[in-house]
């Protein structure tokens, strides 16, 4: 059956990594990969053409796709619009419109770039870990929520609030997606909450703890965020899944994506129950870079591959990008991001059509 999939190549160097996705996009459908192509807008291009973060046009569209492949949405010029306008309300808007809950957002370092990590290489080589986070709950989406005036202290003055709220069921389900990565990996999950202060994550550990007894064959340790953050710096590999909530997911993601030398190296996922999914980069929009050609695409190559593996059910096609992603690399080619002396520095465009060519070689 022929798969429909929609790109939103979205703001800053989002259009340019897309373009390049799209060329091995390309490859594929010339060795007779079957997809149904379409394209929307999402974030503050889509805020410039129609008002509106998330057009209805947009989630029609993505409604209707067997997979979302995005680039990124933002950058400064919207950031004077008021909240509900703003880019970042079109990627949550999606992110809840499909019921995207559970997001995978892997760190694993290529050996050909341990020296690129701001960490010492014995302390990065060879690590690979996946955090699992909670995308559509948390602080993120709690009501009531707002800026209201009201008496503190005696004093009327501007009250700023945000409800953390998580249901047993909405933690039980990003729990086996946990529970069930780990099985295919090496069975250790870290569940990470803030129980000595939350009772959101009180329940949330409660319930991961519940759960586990379905994973026998899965240890479960449980580690508070503060520590976590910590532990991930002086020893990322004793982690195997991280299971985290919606903030702390997206405060220890960018942490490890460090632990890889650069973000711009880091694809994701993000399901909803039946495996459709969005595929994005883990970084922004790089508003500084973009349209320089200076952007890495490998993120947004490698989010490609993922859209193959878990919602095309092309394993064959996503090993085939990953293994043109580790060729490129060993011939020396690096994007500013990840370059060092005696590699060769190449650009967007450049990277891109070097995986291409690794893939047809
Ligand atoms: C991410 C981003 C988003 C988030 C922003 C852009 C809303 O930081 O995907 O990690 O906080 O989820
Ligand atoms: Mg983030």
């Amino acid at each position: 059956m022929v798969k429909k999939i929609l790109l939103i190549g979205g703001d800053g160097i989002g259009p340019e990594i897309m373009a390049e996705a799209v060329k091995v996009l390309a490859v594929l459908r010339g060795d007779g990969l079957a997809l149904e192509i379409d394209e929307a807008l999402l974030g503050g291009c889509a805020v410039d053409a129609e008002n509106n973060p998330f057009p209805e046009a947009t989630k029609t569209k993505a409604l209707a796709a067997d997979a979302v492949l995005l680039g990124a949405v933002g950058g400064p010029k919207w950031d004077v619009l008021p909240r509900e306008k703003r880019p970042e309300k079109g990627l949550l808007g999606i992110r809840k419109a499909l019921n995207l809950f559970a997001n995978l957002r892997p760190a694993a370092v290529y050996p050909q770039l341990a020296e690129a990590s701001t960490l010492k290489s014995e302390i990065v080589a060879g690590l690979d870990i996946l955090i699992v986070r909670e995308l559509t709950g948390d602080i993120y989406f709690g009501e009531p929520r707002g800026i209201d005036m009201r008496t503190v202290n005696g004093k009327q003055q501007r009250v700023g609030f945000n409800t953390m709220i998580y249901s047993e069921e909405e933690i039980r389900r990003i729990a086996k997606v946990a529970f069930e990565a780990a099985r295919k990996r090496n069975k250790r999950v870290c569940s990470v909450d803030k129980m000595n202060v939350l009772e959101t994550t009180q329940l949330w550990r409660d319930v991961f703890t519940e759960e586990a007894k379905h994973y026998p064959d899965v240890e479960l340790s449980h580690m508070l965020v503060d520590n976590a953050a910590m532990q991930l710096i002086r020893n990322p590999k004793q982690f195997d899944v991280i299971a985290t909530g919606n903030i702390f997911g997206d405060i220890l993601s960018d942490e490890a994506s460090m632990l890889t030398g650069s973000i711009g190296m880091l694809p994701s996922a993000s399901l909803d129950e039946n495996g459709k999914g969005m595929y994005e980069p883990c970084h922004g929009s790089a508003p500084d870079i973009a349209g320089r050609d200076l952007a890495n695409p490998l993120a947004m190559i490698l989010s490609t591959a993922m859209m193959l593996r878990y919602s095309l059910q092309s394993e064959a096609a996503a090993q085939c990008i990953e293994k043109a992603v580790v060729k490129v690399l060993d011939s020396g080619l690096r994007t500013a991001d990840i370059w060092e002396e005696g590699m060769t520095k190449v650009g967007t465009k450049e990277m891109g059509n070097a995986v291409v060519q690794a893939m047809r070689g």
